[in-house]
């Protein structure tokens, strides 16, 4: 696992572009895939994307984005869905096609029709070759995706309950917190796993926790993003606050000196 602290999150962003884009470069695939996080974290790292797309170096019309998460119940349009979200801010500024954008379904009306859109989007991933480089966030609790503190580490995509502080914590992007759903369609964290990198962005304090944790903590379920540490070519990119936590931050940055 590499860790990369830098001083802002502008840089966070601009770092994490050149480790996503090296990534998809070693792919060397004529329709990559690139695996797309909601949330605020990514946004800086997906605007330098959209630069390095604008300038000319990096061209996304062949690739293809899979989506981690989902709310269930939304309805279709929604704002907040993620659909919708990753609409917005990814498949305009990078040039992705809305066609080649796939995001779980949590518009399945019962518990039967949710778990077979959850297997079906597990067999579209399979499909497109796998994810070459899965962006990831991180929750103030350590979730990645929608995987909440206890989700399996062989977990697939599936339907889950969010928890309280996630709800919470996301009621800033609704009316309140009754308009947030109470679940969600979520990859799971084997899925994850089965990505060819993992690029973690983490800004400020509300995360130092949680990217301890994650890095330095063991590997637990009760700690989802700590599966980084199971991954052969994981990258977490994070600014000062957010590595404030770290106790072997001294050796992360002698590693990124390089040799
Ligand atoms: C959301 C998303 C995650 C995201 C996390 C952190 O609930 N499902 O994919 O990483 O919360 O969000 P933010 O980056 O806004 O702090």
């Amino acid at each position: 696992m590499e860790v990369l602290v830098l001083p802002t999150s502008a840089d966070v962003a601009r770092r994490a572009a050149e480790v996503v884009i090296d990534g998809l470069r070693a792919a060397r695939r004529d329709e990559p895939v690139l695996g797309l996080a909601t949330g605020s974290s990514p946004l800086g790292l997906y605007a330098e994307l959209a630069r390095a797309v604008a300038s000319g170096r990096v061209d996304l019309r062949g690739a293809c984005g899979f989506a981690l998460d989902e709310y269930v119940g939304l309805p279709a349009g929604h704002p907040q869905s993620y659909r919708e979200v990753l609409l917005r801010e990814v498949c305009g500024p990078l040039g992705l096609s809305p066609g080649r954008l796939h995001v779980p379904d949590g518009s399945g009306h019962d518990e039967d029709e949710l778990v077979a859109g959850a297997a079906e989007y597990e067999r579209l991933i399979r499909e497109a070759g796998g994810v070459d480089v899965q962006i990831l966030g991180i929750g103030a609790n350590g979730h990645i995706g929608f995987n909440e503190p206890g989700s399996a580490l062989s977990s697939r995509t599936r339907v889950k309950r969010l928890s309280d502080r996630t709800r919470h914590d996301n009621a800033r992007f609704f009316d309140g917190i009754d308009d947030v759903p109470t679940h969600c369609v979520t990859q799971g964290l084997r899925t994850v796993l089965d990505a060819g990198r993992l690029v973690l962005v983490a800004s400020g304090p509300g995360k130092a926790e949680a990217v301890a944790a994650a890095l330095e903590g063991p590997l637990s379920a009760s700690c989802p993003a700590s599966v980084l540490q199971w991954h052969a070519d994981a990258t977490a990119v994070l600014d000062e606050a957010a590595a404030s936590m770290l106790r072997n931050r001294d050796y992360y940055d002698a590693s990124a000196a390089g040799l």
